[in-house]
């Protein structure tokens, strides 16, 4: 199957502090999509989600529920974490908890390199953090509070009171990477995307770097600084770690060979942690930077991020429990462009369910292997002489699926989405058109009545293989009314544009409603 090409790719791992909303959903069933399509491709593809388990924030959250914060995690991982993958489909290959040996260990001898090649150096330092971010804030992301935190300075993210820390830490030379970043994002336009987020960086880093602290000292839940027991190792370099970790940095050189580097999928509040302080810390190690990092913009709440802190989630299952996984998968891949921010309404997903699912696709599917039973026994009918009508067909699918392959590639799967639209929409216009229902009148009709129903068979055949990675259940299910011999998973995506792999022929069979009628919440 596999034609050699290395995919890995990732989601953040998430804070496992409280449960999931649908932002988190949203990255993770990006990710999934576009590791599927590679998966499908044959890119020897591998795809990695977890969760990021130490820190204060997680600390503070166990401590306010009562329970160790390994139980905390425990908790909120199995009951919350896991079953969101499943909720959603997602098929990932792997799953790192940095509670894990497999990472702790490995983190310890990464840290381990960068202070034994002279990166890491012990000084003082106050400043003022963020336990939401976890993270020091830069001047510009400081703003004065407002309501009950007038006269406090605030998180421009979080909008809650910065604590002033004054600590003895380790730090890394974060400053010395001024340079050698620019020349990376330079010299590879890619490294970054999109075009926005690029710019942003870059300007962030011309700036001049300073060096980061990367222990703390006044608090033990993390991982331990191999040589100062008395220190653990800052949470955000113990979770960018993951991606390393977990296909074998430290412990088996073949796997981390043959995986990294990888491509990090992320929100845009966590892009500078992917792509100024991941790439320095590879580079001061000596290994490979990402491939890259594409950053998407943020589901918006009254015109601000969605956010656990601000109690302004809503838990995935609210709409999966209504419109099932598919619908979601679809509706966040294809309403939002990917890297803008985009904001979630119940009227435009219900909308977009009715219009474009059910009378689109769905409908699509159901009247065409409807006619192939009523005017043929079910069996595929032979195709006649094609018409340039026809050949025009045959002609959107092919461009359809090359663009959607190229959109991909960009990261873009509401292009992707876009492209293969309009197949849909043209096979709608096409049996419209040719009105099959007044050929099947007319005897003398007959050859191309099957032509146009052949036709119309075909496309649904391709629409099946390319929509397979943002909807695998419904697409499973028009695979298997189409009865094509071979799993779904393994037609190869890149070819499906190529006319003619239904067989005339073959008894379909009966097909259910892809896109049940739903009943709407209020
Ligand atoms: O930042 N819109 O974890 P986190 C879109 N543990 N995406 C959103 C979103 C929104 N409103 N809210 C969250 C962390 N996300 C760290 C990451 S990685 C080495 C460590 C998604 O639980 C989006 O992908 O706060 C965002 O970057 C991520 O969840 C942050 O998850
Ligand atoms: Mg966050």
């Amino acid at each position: 199957m596999s034609n050699g090409r290395s995919f890995y790719i990732t989601t953040p791992i998430y804070y496992p502090s409280d449960v999931p909303h649908i932002g988190h959903g949203y990255t993770t069933v990006a990710v999934d999509a576009l590791a599927r399509w590679h998966r499908q491709a044959g890119d020897d593809t591998w795809m990695l989600t977890g969760t990021d388990e130490h820190g204060q924030k997680m600390l503070r959250a166990a401590v306010a529920n009562g329970v160790t914060p390994q139980e905390w995690v425990d908790r909120l991982v199995s009951e919350s974490w896991f079953p969101l993958l499943e909720e959603l489909n997602v098929a990932n290959d792997d799953f790192i908890r940095t509670t894990q040996e497999r990472h702790e260990t490995n983190v310890q001898t990464f840290f381990q390199a960068l202070y034994d090649r002279g990166y890491i150096y012990a000084g003082e330092y106050e400043a003022l953090y963020c336990v939401g971010c976890e993270e020091f804030k830069p001047e510009a992301e400081i703003i004065d509070g407002t309501g009950p935190f007038e006269g406090l300075k605030v998180c421009a993210i979080h909008s809650k009171p910065l604590e002033l820390l004054q600590e003895k830490n380790y730090f890394f030379k974060l400053s010395e990477f001024t340079e050698p970043l620019l020349a990376l994002y330079r010299d590879n336009p890619d490294f970054i995307r999109p075009e926005h987020a690029r710019n942003e960086v870059i300007s962030f880093v011309k700036q001049g770097l300073k060096d980061l602290s990367i222990s703390r000292s006044t608090f033990d839940w993390g991982i331990r600084v191999p040589w100062d027991e008395s220190h653990v190792i800052y949470v955000w370099v113990d979770a960018l770690l993951n991606y390393a970790t977990a296909v074998g940095y430290g412990s088996d050189q073949e796997t981390f060979d043959r995986r990294w580097p990888g491509y990090h999928v992320v929100g845009k509040d966590i892009l500078r942690f992917h792509a100024v302080i991941w790439p320095a810390l590879l580079m001061a190690a000596g290994l490979e930077v990402p491939r890259g990092v594409y950053a998407h913009g943020w589901l918006l709440v009254g015109g601000e991020k969605m956010s656990k802190s601000k109690l302004t989630g809503i838990a995935p299952s609210e709409i999966t429990s209504v419109f099932g996984s598919d619908a979601y998968r679809f509706y966040f891949l294809s309403a939002i462009a990917f890297g803008q921010d985009g904001s979630f309404s119940w009227e435009d997903l219900a909308a977009r369910y009715q219009a474009e699912l059910a009378n689109g696709f769905g409908n699509l599917a159901s009247r065409t292997t409807a006619m192939i039973t009523k005017y043929f026994e079910g069996i595929v009918p032979e195709p006649g002489a094609y018409e340039d009508r026809d050949l025009a067909i045959q002609e959107t699918v092919a461009t359809a699926a090359s663009d959607a392959d190229a959109a991909i590639d960009r990261f873009r799967p509401d292009e992707a989405i876009d492209a293969i639209w309009r197949i849909v929409d043209a096979l709608n216009g096409y049996i419209t058109d040719n009105e099959p229902w007044a050929l099947a009148k007319d005897e003398s009709r007959r050859a191309r009545l099957g032509t146009v129903l052949y036709t119309a068979a075909e496309g649904l055949r391709a629409l099946a293989v390319l929509l397979a990675p943002i909807m695998p259940i419904a697409t499973q299910k028009l695979w298997e009314s189409l009865a094509i011999a071979g799993r779904l998973q393994d037609q190869p995506i890149r070819e499906a544009g190529t006319w003619g792999v239904l067989s005339p022929g073959t008894t379909i069979n009966a097909l259910a409603p892809l896109f049940p009628r739903v009943e709407q919440p209020v």
